[in-house]
C-alpha cells in the first residue's frame, strides 16, 4: 500500500507541474483525487482490509500526499491563471507615436425622423400606442375595408400605385389603411398612431411628392365624442406650433368618417394675420378627421351600437416644412447632403 502511494505520488507530481491548461490539470485532479473512481479515493477503499497497525500507517502517508497534491494543484491553477492574464495583455500597448486620428462624421436624423419621434412622444405621453402597417398593402385595407368601394368617387382622388399584375395590391395611398388592421388586432378600447411612408402617383412640385409621410390616429371607446377629437387635434397643434395656436374645424367629406371635418391652424408664420404662406386667410390647413363610420367599425369587427371613436390624419412632410421653414418639399427625399446636413 505504501509503495503504491509513493508511486502514485511520484506519478502526480510531475504531471501536475507540467500541465499546460487548466483544462489538462483538471483532468488531473480527477484522474488522482476525484471522488468517484479518482485513484487515491481507490486506494483509501483499501485501507479497511489492512491490520490495524498498517492500516494507522498507511492512511496518515494517504493523508499527507492527498495534502500535497491538492496543494500543488492549487499552486499550478493559480500559476495558469496568471500566465492567461500576463498573455492576454502581452500584445496590448499603447502606441504614443500615433498621430491624431481625423473625428469620423457622425450621421443624424433627417428632419422628417426627428418630427416623427417628438410626434410619437407627445402620443405616447397621452397613452398612445404607436403603430406599424405595411407599405405594399391590399386594396381592402387601403380603400374598401375603410368604406372605400371600388366604384366609390374618392378612389380618384387619390391617384394610386397598382401593383402590375396583382390588381388587390397597391403601395397605400395613406396611413388610413391602418385603421381597420388596428381594430382587427387590438379591438377596443383602442388609442393607436401609424405613421409611416405612402405614395401617390402624383405631378411632382414643390409641395406635392409622390412619396410623402403621414400620421393616422385612431381612438375607440364607449361614448367617445366629437369633444375628445377636438381636443386631441388642439393639443398636438399646440404642441407643434405654440401654445397661442388655435384650431378650426369645418366640414368635409372624407369617406371614412361621419361627420368628417378639415383642421386648420392658425398660420404660424403671420400668426393668423394672414400672408403669402396661408393664402392670406391666416389659416393653414393641417389635419383631416372625424367620427368613425359605422362601416369602418364594423369592418373592424367593433359595434357602432356599442362603441364610438374618431380618426385623425396629416401630412406630416408638410409639418417638417413649415418647422424648418423648408421651401420646397422635394428637398426632403432629395438624398442631397448639402440640404440633409443642415439638420
Ligand atoms: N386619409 C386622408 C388623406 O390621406 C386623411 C384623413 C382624413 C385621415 C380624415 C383620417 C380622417 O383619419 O378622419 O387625405
Amino acid at each position: 500500500m505504501q509503495e503504491k502511494l509513493q508511486q502514485l505520488k511520484n506519478q502526480a507530481l510531475p504531471a501536475i507541474a507540467s500541465s499546460k491548461n487548466e483544462a489538462e490539470l483538471t483532468d488531473l485532479e480527477n484522474k488522482y483525487l476525484g471522488r468517484k473512481n479518482g485513484e487515491l479515493t481507490e486506494l483509501m477503499k483499501g485501507l479497511k482490509d489492512l491490520n490495524p497497525e498498517e492500516k494507522k500507517n498507511a492512511g496518515q502517508l494517504l493523508n499527507e500526499i492527498k495534502k500535497e497534491l491538492e496543494e500543488a494543484i492549487n499552486k499550478k491553477r493559480e500559476e495558469l491563471s496568471n500566465a492567461g492574464f500576463a498573455q492576454a495583455i502581452a500584445g496590448e500597448k499603447a502606441d504614443l507615436s500615433q498621430p491624431y486620428l481625423p473625428k469620423k462624421e457622425r450621421g443624424h436624423l433627417h428632419p422628417n425622423s426627428i418630427v416623427q419621434k417628438e410626434l410619437e412622444d407627445l402620443f405616447t405621453s397621452m397613452g398612445f400606442m404607436v403603430l406599424d402597417g405595411p407599405e405594399l398593402e391590399s386594396d381592402y385595407y387601403n380603400f374598401e375595408a375603410i368604406n372605400i368601394p371600388p366604384t366609390h368617387p374618392a378612389r380618384e382622388s387619390q391617384d394610386t400605385f397598382y401593383i402590375k399584375n396583382h390588381e388587390n395590391w397597391l403601395v397605400r395611398t395613406h396611413t388610413s389603411s391602418n385603421q381597420v388592421r388596428a381594430m382587427e388586432k387590438y379591438g377596443a378600447p383602442l388609442k393607436m398612431i401609424t405613421p409611416g411612408r405612402c405614395f401617390r402617383n402624383e405631378a411632382t412640385d414643390a409641395r406635392h411628392e409622390h412619396t410623402f409621410y403621414q400620421l393616422e390616429g385612431v381612438v375607440v371607446d364607449k361614448n367617445i365624442n366629437f369633444g375628445h377629437l377636438k381636443a386631441v387635434l388642439e393639443t398636438v397643434a399646440q404642441h407643434l406650433f405654440g401654445p397661442e395656436t388655435k384650431v378650426r374645424l369645418r366640414p368635409k367629406f372624407y369617406p371614412f368618417v361621419e361627420p368628417g371635418v378639415n383642421g386648420e391652424v392658425t398660420c404660424l408664420l403671420c400668426g393668423g394675420k394672414g400672408c403669402g404662406v396661408c393664402k392670406h386667410t391666416g389659416w393653414m390647413e393641417i389635419f383631416g378627421a372625424g367620427m368613425i363610420h359605422p362601416n369602418v367599425m364594423r369592418a373592424g369587427g367593433l359595434d357602432p351600437q356599442v362603441y364610438s371613436g374618431f380618426a385623425f390624419g396629416f401630412g406630416f412632410s408638410r409639418l417638417v416644412m413649415l418647422k424648418y421653414g423648408i421651401e420646397d418639399g422635394r428637398l426632403l427625399m432629395s438624398g442631397d447632403l448639402r440640404f440633409v446636413k443642415q439638420f
